[in-house]
């Protein structure tokens, strides 16, 4: 069997300030996007790799994409995205095609640093036979829990980023020791992945404000499926705030001296 990627990339990255979509803003010069599929394309089990882009920006994306060519065994498709990211894997999914893929990464644009190492991890664990497998690490923040919302938030606009009430109650402190901060790429049995997001594309988890599922693991835990953690890395983090950039390009930095 084959190995497939589907890149979401379709995120305003709303969280990052004003400016271009997420994906497409520049780390060491080249978009986070174009080091995001170098970084699965680096991975010699990868054959077709499907970037979800901005539904108003397919043509942009591809050609930005051509502009750096892949290896021969890497084929490359765009496909426009949706309004979450549960709706942009959904529509990447269905873009594979090729039979032969039976192992699905599901990997965020806004994760361009991941090394090699992580990915081969989880792609080994899913021919090991697990059907869905997640980098994780420990987290270093101790974690509280608020009451959800009383109205969903509107379309698009983040809780985390500095709209929260100023005083919200707390209704529960989870056990730091048993938390896991997860990252992409998740991997999956291709079946596996599609029943679930076949399921799931109706229901956006109320409890997370209309966001939909913000992992893919979420939408096949739900129905019973065993999903696993291996050990993520730190370089794997997810760029989302101005302060997330910095970091990036200094791990970009001492990559390159
Ligand atoms: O918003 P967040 O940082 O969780 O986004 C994770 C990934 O999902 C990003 O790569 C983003 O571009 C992608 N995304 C998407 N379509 C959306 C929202 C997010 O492809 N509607």
């Amino acid at each position: 069997g084959r190995t497939a990627v589907v890149i979401p990339a379709a995120g305003r990255g709303v969280r990052l300030g004003p400016g271009t979509p997420k994906a497409l803003r520049p780390l060491g010069g080249v978009p986070m996007l174009v080091h995001a599929v170098r970084a699965m394309a680096r991975s010699t089990s990868v054959g077709p790799i499907v970037v979800v882009a901005p539904a108003d920006d397919v043509p942009g994306v591809r050609s930005l994409l051509d502009g750096h060519p892949l290896p021969d065994r890497v084929t490359l498709r765009v496909v426009p995205g949706g309004g979450t990211r549960q709706e942009s894997v959904r529509l990447g999914l269905a873009a594979i095609g090729d039979p032969d893929v039976d192992v699905v990464l599901v990997h965020d644009a806004a994760r361009p640093l991941v090394p090699v190492d992580t990915v081969e991890t989880v792609v080994a664990a899913v021919r090991a036979g697990a059907p869905a497998v997640v980098p994780a690490l420990p987290v270093t923040d101790t974690v509280k829990q608020v009451a959800p919302p009383a109205a969903p938030a509107a379309d698009g606009v983040d809780t985390v980023g500095g709209t929260a009430p100023a005083a919200e109650p707390v209704v529960a402190t989870p056990a730091r020791a048993l938390l896991r901060a997860v990252q992409t790429p998740q991997g999956f049995d291709r079946s596996v992945l599609v029943a679930a997001h076949e399921a799931g594309s109706a229901a956006t988890d109320e409890a997370n404000g209309g966001e939909g599922a913000t992992d893919c693991a979420a939408l096949v835990e739900r129905r019973g499926v065993p999903v696993v953690l291996v050990r993520g890395h730190e370089e794997a983090f997810k760029v989302t705030r101005p302060l997330d950039l910095l970091l990036a390009e200094a791990v970009l930095a001492r990559r390159s001296v």
